[in-house]
């Protein structure tokens, strides 16, 4: 019992060691894998707008059209771009040493992103590119959760371009430290901390707002990034559909021998007080 009540709290905590991103409060998304209708939209978005650059080496367009419902024309005819057999892996045709020249660094495999950074940092990162002049910065834009990314916001059409407006730090502030992201309305707001001389904390408010619009509205493109979230959790792991599904089946076959187990239980013990 023990150690079943250890496991539980070890699970809880390192599920939430996955929304602290590095101690900064996450956007939070509920993504969930058996939503097909989300998982077949983020299917699309990723295969048009991230396959590009990024492979799912670890998936195959067959398994990914069993698994999202759709059948093998449906694949070919719509998903099907960088690859010309459906049994092909979801791998691209950019070479390593190109992409290192266009970006600085090769693009990874995201087949296992879902669960290295976990579905809040994605969508946090996927909604916070911002407009940054910085002549440094290759493409103009910068990220609130990573900074100074080599990677162009891929969906500026859609987004837009959000502008960063910083909040006043009072004067004398020995340092500021951000504590986490917000949704405000159609903006996204960066809450700090700035530390004064005598060690007290006066808040700081930066906000994300969109200043050229995309095609899709704020609220729009969020939906559009959860639905993107929820493919790339998938992928992390295609065969959580069967294992959730068997789950269910092996829960009852648990059960029910466990009925079976007591009343034979009874039965023998039945003659012996
Ligand atoms: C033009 C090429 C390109 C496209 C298109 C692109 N990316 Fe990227 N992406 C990159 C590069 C390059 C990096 C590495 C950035 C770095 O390490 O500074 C990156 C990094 C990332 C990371 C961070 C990986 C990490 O290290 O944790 C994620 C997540 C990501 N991309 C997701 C996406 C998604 C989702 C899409 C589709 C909407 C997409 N990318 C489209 C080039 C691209």
């Amino acid at each position: 019992m023990k150690r079943l009540v250890a496991a539980v709290v070890l699970s809880a905590w390192a599920t939430a060691g996955w929304s602290a991103g590095g101690g900064l409060d996450l956007l939070s998304t509920r993504v969930n894998v058996e939503d097909t209708a989300s998982l077949q939209r983020g299917a699309r978005i990723y295969v048009n707008y991230c396959l590009g650059c990024h492979s799912l080496s670890f998936l195959r367009y067959e398994r990914m059209g069993r698994d999202l419902g759709l059948s093998a024309e449906q694949v070919s005819d719509n998903l099907l771009y960088a690859a010309d057999k459906i049994t092909a892996p979801m791998s691209i045709a950019m070479r390593v040493d190109d992409a290192r020249k266009w970006f600085g660094v090769a693009p990874p495999d995201l087949s296992v992103i879902s669960r290295a950074r976990g579905p809040d940092w994605l969508y946090s990162y996927l909604t916070t590119f911002y407009a940054d002049a910085n002549p440094s910065r290759p493409f103009g834009v910068n990220n609130v959760v990573f900074e100074d990314v080599g990677m162009p916001h891929a969906l500026l059409p859609f987004q837009g371009l959000q502008t960063y407006v910083r909040g006043e730090t009072p004067e004398g502030a020995t340092q500021v430290h951000a504590l986490g992201l917000t949704l405000d309305g159609d903006d996204i707001l960066v809450r700090k901390s700035a530390t004064m001389p005598d060690g007290s904390h006066v808040p700081v408010v930066d906000r994300l707002t969109v200043t050229e619009p995309g095609e899709m509205s704020p609220g729009e493109y969020r939906s559009a990034m959860r639905d993107l979230v929820n493919f790339l959790v998938y992928a992390g792991e295609p065969s959580q559909l069967q294992r959730q599904a068997l789950g269910f089946w092996v829960v009852l076959f648990l059960v029910v021998l466990a009925l079976i187990l007591r009343a034979l239980y009874k039965e023998y013990w039945k003659d012996v007080h």
